[in-house]
């Protein structure tokens, strides 16, 4: 059976990547983007410990902490880990890392452009009126499923932009009205995350106050998740190695997100890491793009697949313009869930650890059932991806 029939049968699949390299070597993306990535995260530290304050306890740098699973390893019978980028500072998703840092690329150029910062100086300034003011002027446009919404825009209203987030159908109620809290516009739409994501796209082309976070395409969205990959490094409890491999599995949807920190994994520890993206069955897009090799050239409509899924973040059904091909060295397989098996690990997470997730964030999970037998002696990660901002009134319909 081919993978698009295999796919067709809307039954979970683990699909080995032919083409990834065991001991990595081609990394095609320009790493000096993630190490200015890194560097401007940290200049903005003194802003956020500023203007967050949620951020003092990890010096004005948005990261997560990564938890052993004592419980659900034993359900499991492996190693296992959280990273919690569920309580991501800022934003309660890994879309904080992406979002946001692109959201500060284009505040950073505004402001030194203006002569109103020098990198010698300190980025409490973002804080003032200055500053505020002349973003004020500029506009910023996102397309996004919720969650790169929400970061891009409480990221920008805080700085003082003007913003705009065109939503998808499938966008969660409580995000749209959060936003609309924080003066942000919202755009509801009847369509999917690709119109979301066009109509965006044409809106900010047609003015030259606008700027577009090309969510399909984005360079810096993709540096900033990749920075990840390093501070992980200091927290792992031990290094990876070739006898014990740190395996990792993360949901993915247009693929920014878990490709950004899988690129900084492999380049990070080699040999010593092995990736696993997440899917829906309905909506596996970056599966079909890369077993096919026609990456966004092809969407999972195409082959009669819906990309309806209760995973809102996870339902885009055409793939990054440019994440599969540099995953294709890289990525070592990609596994799909059903939405009622999500459900099931979703509420497993609750009820064994008392860890509230959002449903598109347990996907990882069902990467862990099925390839962690694969192996034994490995330390397995599993990524949360948000849950963080979902608010109690939401939880309480859920399960919790
Ligand atoms: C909770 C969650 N997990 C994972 C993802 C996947 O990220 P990407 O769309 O960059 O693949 C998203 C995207 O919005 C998300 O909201």
């Amino acid at each position: 059976m081919t993978i698009i029939e295999q796919l067709q049968q809307r039954k979970p699949v683990i699909w080995h990547n032919p083409q990834v390299e065991q001991e990595p070597t081609h990394f095609l993306f320009e790493r000096v983007l993630i190490d200015e990535a890194d560097a401007r995260l940290q200049r903005f530290a003194s802003y956020f410990i500023e203007s967050f304050p949620e951020t003092i306890a990890t010096q004005g740098i948005i990261e997560s902490p990564l938890t052993a699973l004592r419980k659900l390893g034993h359900d499991f019978n492996a190693d296992v880990l959280l990273k919690r980028d569920d309580v991501l500072p800022v934003s309660g998703s890994i879309k904080a890392r992406g979002g946001i840092h692109e959201v500060l690329v284009l505040a950073e150029a505004i402001a030194r452009e203006a002569g109103l910062v020098t990198t010698a100086q300190s980025y409490k300034a973002f804080a003032t009126h200055p500053i505020i003011t002349e973003l004020a002027k500029h506009t910023i446009v996102v397309g996004s499923t919720g969650n790169l919404g929400l970061s891009i825009g409480i990221m920008s209203a805080k700085l003082g932009f003007r913003v705009v987030v065109h939503m998808s159908h499938d966008a969660k109620q409580w995000k749209k009205d959060m936003l609309r809290a924080k003066g942000v516009e919202v755009v509801e739409h009847e369509g999917d995350y690709s119109v979301a994501v066009d109509t965006g796209r044409k809106e900010a082309d047609a003015d030259s106050w606008s700027h577009f976070i090309d969510d399909e395409n984005s360079q810096q969205l993709f540096a900033g998740y990749a920075v990840a990959a390093r501070r992980l490094a200091k927290q792992l409890p031990q290094q990876p190695t070739l006898k014990k491999p740190l395996v990792v599995y993360i949901p993915c949807g247009v693929g920014g997100g878990p490709g950004g920190v899988i690129y900084g994994l492999k380049a990070q520890f080699g040999a010593a890491v092995k990736c696993f993206m997440v899917e829906p069955i309905e909506s596996p897009c970056m599966l079909l793009g890369m077993a096919t090799g026609k990456h966004d050239a092809i969407c999972v409509e195409d082959i009669g697949l819906t990309n309806q899924t209760i995973a809102d973040g996870l339902a885009v059904g055409r793939p990054s313009r440019f994440v599969g091909r540099l995953m294709e060295p890289l990525l070592d397989g990609i596994v799909t869930v059903s939405d009622e098996r999500l459900c099931q690990l979703q509420r497993q997470l609750w009820a064994r650890e008392h860890i509230y997730v959002e449903s598109s964030a347990a996907a990882g999970f069902a990467g862990l059932e099925l390839v962690a037998s694969h192996y034994p002696t490995a330390q397995h990660i599993v990524w949360a991806t948000g849950g963080g901002l979902v608010p109690q009134s939401e939880k309480s319909q859920e399960f919790v």
